[in-house]
């Protein structure tokens, strides 16, 4: 039985302007009119057999203009009392098919036809609410791979999926501010994802917060701090050798661009840097990968040997002797990059990164690391290696961009270097995004190289299985770029009004009404709108079953508890001293 079979006598009213996707109806019985909400459904007669038009309510305005407004009959000495002109404005979002192929009931996000002028307006109440999201949430389920969020604020029986197909293969932004629910949505979808057999995503947990998320799926991992230097190996602990470094990453960061010599010093990095290369290859007897590699290959080097080629040449003279002869070329030039080298070398905080292991500075260590990323270790052999949950907390701020974008375009390399019917889809789902892949950043700068690495997976990620997940608390400090190749928002309370106008420039001119509800969002409610989502729709996220470690704190109950907490600030200085938490 079709759903939608309305009698004329239900009717709101009728048309009276139609654009692309905006109607215009006018309803001339106020009852009807005071019982409608803005953001609620209506549904439009078509011109075509078997459809209707599906619609969300924009706007009600009951107004009162004088006759004479609408006749334009000259006005006589008394002015015609004035009449009533309701009308409510609608946006189109799709159309509802009675049958379809073999399928009935059928919602589609396209406008095969437009309403005429006249066609009568019906508002969806009650059983036919709770009808069309129940055919809206099963047909949802019946492409298969459902995400489900929650629930629709519309109607909370209908339970809310989203294509998680879709979802994955054009990007995806999560926004809202802070404690809107954002890392409550990510561990929602996390957990399910969790589930599937052959899961494989990565999550850039910048403050440590995901610990909570447990089982078999779940991986967790972390950023080598400096309390992990001194300790035995680790399986969790991760370390992420400077060899990893492209030349522009190790020029961004160790050369400084105001100086005058610092185009000598990059020089001087990119010929000796290439010299140690050579070295290690010719020393594992490597012929094959000498004839092509460059100075980014990743092949592991001793910085300790370019140091030291680099402090000759900041004292060598020009004919090889010493006092007396003129300067060498590089005389003097490079003593303020050795000293910014030899201070990194020396910061235990980037030991993770300047100082790795043994085992790290090997050519074999890379296929190692890189299966721990993407494909589950050997001890998993037939996971893909789940949800990998990467910890970042103990990375200093300065080089986290660095860090996220090396991993990522680590994964993206290794994706893009596999032969297409070996490659297994990769999730990457950054949490704190506005940090590493910031809008601004000054040109070359650690954060302008991270955001090319970024800019590059948001490009071309979709045709070598590699999704982004963007989430962020405040989306007008997340690149444009990246945010604008994002199919898909899930859109939780935003305040500021220049994050508001961001995500309203995001979405398409029809839906960009929408974003009026940004503000006003209970914690945990989303707009979704895109791509995997039939309906574009208010909805209420459901709890996550294993909780991100991110409680807001109640500032007056734990001021007002007697007894009180073993106060930790000593110990806090120590850990602080000794940059761990440890
Ligand atoms: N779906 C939900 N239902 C009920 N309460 C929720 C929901 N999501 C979040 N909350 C509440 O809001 C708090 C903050 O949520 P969350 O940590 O996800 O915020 P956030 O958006 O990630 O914030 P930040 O940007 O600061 O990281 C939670 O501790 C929880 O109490
Ligand atoms: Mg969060």
């Amino acid at each position: 039985m079709p759903l939608f079979d309305f009698a004329d006598s239900d009717s709101l009213g009728n048309v009276r302007a139609v654009d692309t996707a905006n109607v215009v109806v006018a309803v001339e019985n106020v009852e009807l009119l005071r019982k409608l909400q803005v953001n609620r459904l209506v549904v439009l007669r078509s011109s075509k057999a078997g459809q209707h038009l599906v619609g969300v309510v924009q706007k009600i305005i009951r107004d009162a203009v004088t006759e004479k407004a609408l006749t334009d009959e000259p006005a006589g000495d008394e002015l015609p009392p004035p009449v009533e002109q309701n009308v409510v404005r609608i946006t189109l979002i799709g159309t509802f098919f009675d049958k379809k192929g073999w399928e009935t009931n059928v919602f589609r996000r396209t406008l095969e036809s437009v309403p005429e002028i006249d066609a009568l307006c019906f508002p969806v109440e009650r059983e036919k609410l709770t009808q069309f999201m129940q055919a809206i949430s099963f047909q949802s389920g019946t492409d298969g791979q459902r995400l489900s969020l929650g629930h629709y604020t519309l109607d909370e029986s209908a339970e809310a999926f989203l294509n998680a197909n879709r979802f994955f293969q054009r990007h995806a932004v999560i926004v809202g501010s802070t404690g809107s629910g954002k890392s409550w949505a990510t561990a929602r979808l996390i957990e399910q994802i969790a589930e599937l057999p052959n899961a494989n995503v990565v999550l850039f947990d910048i403050h440590g917060e995901y610990h909570t998320l447990a089982g078999a799926g779940v991986q967790h991992l972390r950023i080598a701090g400096p309390a992990d230097l001194d300790a035995p190996p680790s399986k969790e602990v991760l370390f992420l050798p400077y060899w990893l470094l492209t030349y522009e990453d190790m020029v961004t960061m160790m050369i400084d661009g105001k100086e005058t010599n610092a185009p000598n010093q990059a020089m001087v990095l990119a010929r000796t840097v290439t010299e140690e290369k050579r070295k290690a290859l010719e020393a594992a007897n490597q012929t094959e990968l000498l004839k092509n590699f460059t100075v980014d290959s990743p092949v592991p080097y001793d910085l300790e040997a370019v140091l030291e080629t680099l402090r000759g040449l900041d004292v060598a003279r020009a004919d090889g002797k010493s006092a007396g002869s003129k300067a060498g070329d590089f005389n003097g030039k490079l003593t303020r990059f050795i000293s910014r080298l030899e201070n990194k070398l020396a910061d235990r905080r980037l030991g993770f990164m300047m100082t790795p292991p043994k085992e790290a500075q090997q050519l074999d260590w890379l296929p190692k690391f890189s299966k721990l990323l993407l494909s589950g270790t050997d001890d998993q052999p037939k996971k893909q290696g789940g949800v990998k949950v990467i910890d970042f907390s103990e990375v200093p701020s300065d080089v986290l961009p660095l860090v996220a974008a090396r991993i990522a375009s680590l994964i993206f390399a290794v994706q893009q270097w596999t032969p297409k019917d070996k490659r297994h889809p990769i999730a990457i789902f950054c949490d704190e995004a506005h940090l590493y892949i910031p809008d601004r950043s000054e040109a070359d700068s650690v954060a302008a190289a991270a955001v090319r690495y970024f800019e590059r997976i948001a490009k071309e990620g979709r045709k070598y299985g590699v999704g982004l997940v963007v989430i962020s608390q405040r989306p007008a400090e997340v690149n444009r770029t990246i945010l604008s190749q994002c199919n898909n928002f899930i859109a939780l309370r935003l305040t500021n009004a220049e994050d508001q106008s961001v995500v309203r420039r995001l979405l398409p001119d029809s839906l960009g009404g929408f974003t009026d509800l940004l503000p006003v969002l209970d914690t945990g409610e989303a707009l979704v709108v895109g791509d995997a989502c039939l309906l574009p729709s208010r909805i209420r996220i459901t709890e996550p079953k294993q909780r991100p470690d991110s409680a807001t704190v109640n500032f007056w109950d734990e001021w007002s508890a007697k007894g009180g907490k073993h106060n930790g600030v000593a110990d806090a200085v120590l850990s602080w001293r000794r940059q761990s938490m440890t």
